[in-house]
Order: C-alpha cells, then structure tokens, then sequence
C-alpha cells in the first residue's frame, strides 16, 4: 500500500474467519479497533479488566453493526495471576489466534504496586502484555500469517530502562514510569521481530503508536493536570478513531511487515494519516532488548521462546 494515498478503514482487508483478541478493548484506540475489526468480520475478543466495561463496550459496538461477532473475556494486566487464568481460557476456546493487539494501558499512574509487587505502569503495559504474548504463542503460531502489534507511543523517545530500578523503588517518577513502559513496548516489539525471524516462524511482530488521541487515558492523571489540561487538549488531541488507525493498518495492511512501527505520519507524529515511522534510537539497543527480555521473563515466570 503506497503511503502516498491516505490510508483508511476503507483498506482493511474482510477479516472473515479471523479471530482478533484485544486488551484494553473497553475504551479508547482499543474500543474503535475492536470495532473496526469487527466490522470487517473478524470475531473480536475484547480482552478487559473490568466485564461490565467490556460488556458495555460490546453493545456499543453492537448498536452500530448488530451482526458483529464478540466476546468479552476477563483479563486484568496488572495482575500475573489474571494474564494466566485469562490466557488459559482464550488458549482453550480459540486454539488458532490470527491477531493479538497489545493494547491496554495506564498513563501518569499514582505510585503503586502490583499484587506481583512490581511498580504498575510498567507491569500493566509491558510485563502483563509480554506475560500474555508468550502464554498465547501457540495459538498465534496455529494459525496461518498472524500478527502480534504492540502498542507504545512518541514518548518512547524520552523513555531509558532503568535496569538498576525498573520498579522506581529509588525514586518515583510517574512521567519516568510511563515513557520506561512505553520503550519498553516497542523494545519488546522489536526484539518479538528480531526472534521470530531468527527461528523462521511465520508470526510477525509489529508496533504502532497512536500520536495524541481524545481517549480514557487521562483519568489516572494527578488532578492539577486534569484541570489545567482540559480546557487546552481539543487543540491538541486527534478523535480516538483517528488515533486508532497506526495500529489498524500494523494489524490489517497485507503490505505491512514484521518489525515495522507504525504512526501518525504529520509534524512531530501527533496527528496524520498513518503510516511508517522510526523507532528512537533506544529503542534500537539489541544488547538492551536482551536483558529486558531476560528480566521480562525472570519477573513473569513466563519463558517466551518464539
Ligand atoms: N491516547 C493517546 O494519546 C495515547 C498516546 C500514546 C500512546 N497511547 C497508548 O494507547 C493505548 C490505549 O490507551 P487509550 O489512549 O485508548 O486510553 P484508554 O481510553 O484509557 O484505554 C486504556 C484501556 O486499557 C485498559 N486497562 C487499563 N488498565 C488495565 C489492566 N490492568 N488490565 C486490563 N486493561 C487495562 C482500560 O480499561 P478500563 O476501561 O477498565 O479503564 C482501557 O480499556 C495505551 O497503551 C496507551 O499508552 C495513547
């Protein structure tokens, strides 16, 4: 697909017979991706911490294209205990996944810890998704051309991975926090490529991030941001819809390849049409993508051998 033309929804491929599991389905980039996935006839498994809010999400979705094919799954990223009993579940009922979408996620989170006592930005948005990657491998491996897309963001660029306090014990930054969680997606992205081209498999890894989109996202931010941002973000922030497209196309394009990021494609990569963008250099550190895999695994238990 040329990048000349604006990519759209109108270029997603019938996605008939595919099945598509979603996290963070209930709100935001993963609402109208599970709806679009839908639409085009995937059966879309909306992957949520909270069933209420999924089923909720769900007759949304529903209101706009009743014949949709849906379920909602428990699955909270912040907990190691829930990532099995939900992986195990989805392994069960769907022994061949064509797409995993590594989506949920926290932002700006007070100072908190996991029942698995790790700092919680980082556990919900990589450890939680690289836990349910490994745990789902077999069925994404089932079936024929599948595809993992990690979702990170432009702040990856400011992001360093703290090897010597990757939970903020020494010092709490949440700004700090979220940009570690947010390389690390795209380290963990990167090296999934790096790996499963190494071993031959025919499961691509990709990442996408959705530039600045009108989502969920700022309810865990401390309150004089709320307050100070508000009146100021319709200026910045594209529709989740919009924001949503990167991840769409990584998910979707018959064109699109392992080890690609995707994004918004106008100045700074806010907003614009999606498209291919460059990791941050970072991100790019194979000797780091190894030991945040090695530490990935040795905090998760889960041993991720694509
Ligand atoms: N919006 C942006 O401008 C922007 C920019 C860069 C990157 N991103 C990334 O885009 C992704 C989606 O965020 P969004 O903007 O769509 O925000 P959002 O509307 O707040 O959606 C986040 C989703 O993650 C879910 N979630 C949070 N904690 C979870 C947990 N422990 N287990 C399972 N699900 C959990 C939320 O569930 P609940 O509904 O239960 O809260 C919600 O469905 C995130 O990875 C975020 O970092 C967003």
């Amino acid at each position: 697909m040329s990048t000349r033309r604006r990519w759209s929804t109108a270029d997603v491929p019938d996605r008939t017979g595919t099945t598509a599991v979603v996290t963070g389905a209930s709100s935001g980039i993963g609402l109208h991706l599970a709806q679009e996935l839908a639409r085009h006839g995937a059966h879309v498994v909306l992957a949520v911490r909270d069933p209420d809010r999924g089923i909720a999400a769900a007759a949304r979705i529903r209101a706009q294209a009743p014949s949709v094919e849906l379920t909602v799954r428990r699955l909270d990223l912040s907990s190691l205990a829930s990532v099995r009993a939900g992986a195990e579940e989805l392994r069960d009922r769907f022994p061949r996944i064509d797409l995993l979408v590594n989506n949920a996620g926290v932002m700006w989170t007070d100072r908190a810890r996991t029942p698995d006592g790790h700092e919680l930005q980082f556990a919900t948005n990589h450890l939680g998704h690289f836990a349910l990657t490994g745990l789902l491998l077999d069925s994404l491996r089932a079936a024929s051309g599948a595809r993992v897309v990690t979702i990170s963001s432009y702040l990856h660029r400011l992001g360093r991975i703290d090897f010597r306090d990757l939970h903020g014990e020494r010092r709490y930054s949440r700004y700090r926090a979220y940009n570690q969680s947010k390389l690390a997606n795209l380290m963990f992205a990167l090296e999934l490529h790096h790996r499963l081209a190494e071993s031959g498999a025919e499961l691509a890894s990709l990442a996408a991030h959705p530039g600045l989109a009108a989502t969920g996202l700022g309810r865990g931010f401390p309150a004089p941001v709320r307050r100070f941002g508000s009146p100021l973000a319709p200026l910045f922030l594209q529709p989740a819809a919009a924001g949503m497209l990167p991840a769409l196309r990584a998910a979707t394009d018959p064109d699109a390849r392992g080890g690609e990021f995707y994004g918004p494609l106008g100045v700074t990569e806010t907003r614009g049409a999606p498209g291919l963008v460059r990791p941050g250099r970072t991100a790019l550190d194979p000797q780091a993508r190894r030991r945040l895999w090695e530490e990935s695994e040795r905090l998760t238990g889960v041993r991720l051998r694509p």
